[in-house]
């Protein structure tokens, strides 16, 4: 592939985005990075001030679903790859507004894919589409067993359906039009700059501000967690490396029950604030279950370790401690994302 190439990467405002977008434009200075992005609520250029002004990236603010202005990007930049970030990403807004998720990540996954296809066509050399997308694509673990590659698909909410859809066309375009695509499907992140509607941001914010911390039903679902830093790092490995038509899991081998996180934050921000051991934990409420919630997600990461040599670099303790100092740093990042809109959703979500 070319050393000079110019990649669009969608959803480079939001949470994951701004960590690809970043790891990108910094470390590869010979690329253009052009970063399309709606700027929903979860979309904060604030979250990309540090390399805003660097001379390899551009920001564009449209809508995936747009056909005319993603052509005419197309046309603009003449694009070598694509990177796609953009999506609705939170589960419980999928469950109050479905429609919304089918929008953005079926239908507009599918537009950028048609865009790409007619753009490249009968030139796919050195062109490649990378489709970010989720382990819920695979539904619910009992006690036992890992996602692999080769699980079958088996989504169970409105955002897991979308995710999967757009997985399922991005192998469509590629088996019937050829299109260049690798694919990537991975556990829960956390880290700096996560919207504080999603499990760990909402619990540091709340404890916080003293306010009721909302465990859903017993709190014993179970999640994998990775620092966002090294899904970025995966996703850099896999662009660059990775077999054409292929997908590959990424997960950071940390199962936690959700209690026993919220706990683990409890005690990190009694020692930040200097409250007295325990103080933190007597906000937690148990509350109403997620509708169709999926008790547990693991992966297994084995092709990507052995394959690419990626693994998570963090211990889950440290990577914590980091988010929540960062966290307690960024106040005004906080009160920015958590003004207006924020404020009705949180009313009627507890
Ligand atoms: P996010 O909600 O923080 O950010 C999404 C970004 O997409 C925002 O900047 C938003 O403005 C933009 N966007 C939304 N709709 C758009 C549209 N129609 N057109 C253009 N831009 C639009 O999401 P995130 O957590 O950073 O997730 C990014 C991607 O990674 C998603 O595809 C998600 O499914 C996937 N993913 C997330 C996780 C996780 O734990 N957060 C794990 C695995 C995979
Ligand atoms: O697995 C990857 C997925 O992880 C991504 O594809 C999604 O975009 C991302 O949002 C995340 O989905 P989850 O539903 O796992 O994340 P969330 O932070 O919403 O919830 C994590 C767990 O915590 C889940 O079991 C529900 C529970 N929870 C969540 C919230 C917001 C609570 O108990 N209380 C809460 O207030």
């Amino acid at each position: 592939a070319k050393d000079n190439r110019t990649i669009m990467i969608t959803g480079g405002a939001g949470f994951i985005g701004s960590h690809v977008v970043r790891l990108f434009v910094t470390k590869y200075p010979h690329y253009r990075i052009v970063n399309v992005d709606a700027l929903t609520y979860a979309g904060n250029l604030a979250n990309l001030k540090d390399v805003q002004s660097a001379p390899n990236y551009t920001f564009e603010k449209a809508d995936i679903t747009d056909e005319t202005r993603i052509k005419e990007l197309f046309v603009q930049y003449q694009f070598d790859a694509v990177i796609h970030l953009a999506a609705e990403s939170h589960v419980d807004r999928s469950i109050m507004d479905p429609l919304a998720f089918v929008r953005t990540n079926v239908l507009g996954t599918a537009n950028l894919l048609h865009i790409a296809g007619a753009a490249w066509k009968n030139d796919y050399a050195g062109k490649l589409f990378y489709h970010v997308s989720t382990d819920e694509v695979y539904g619910s673990l009992g006690a036992e067993g890992f996602f692999t590659e080769e699980t079958p698909y088996d989504p169970r909410s409105p955002y897991s359906a979308s995710k999967a859809s757009s997985d399922h066309f991005v192998m469509a375009w590629h088996h019937t039009y050829g299109l260049p695509v690798i694919l990537s499907n991975c556990s829960n992140n956390y880290g700096s700059n996560h919207f504080p509607e999603k499990l760990i941001p909402l619990m540091i914010n709340n404890i916080l501000n003293n306010k009721p911390l909302p465990v859903y039903g017993k709190g014993e679902n179970v999640r994998d967690w990775l620092f966002v830093d090294d899904h970025a790092r995966a996703i850099d490995i896999i662009f660059h490396s990775g077999r054409v038509g292929e997908k590959y899991n990424i997960g950071g081998f940390n199962e936690w029950k959700n209690i026993d996180i919220v706990h683990l934050l409890c005690s990190i921000m009694d020692k930040k604030l200097g409250r007295t051991p325990g103080e933190s934990a007597k906000l937690i409420t148990f509350v109403k279950d997620r509708p169709g919630h999926d008790l547990r997600y693991a992966i297994d990461a084995t092709k990507l370790n052995k394959e690419l040599g990626w693994k998570p670099s963090l211990q889950f303790a440290e990577g914590l401690e980091k988010t929540v100092d960062w966290y307690l740093a960024h106040q005004d990042w906080v009160k920015e994302v958590t003004s207006g809109d924020y404020q009705k959703y949180y009313t009627e979500q507890y």
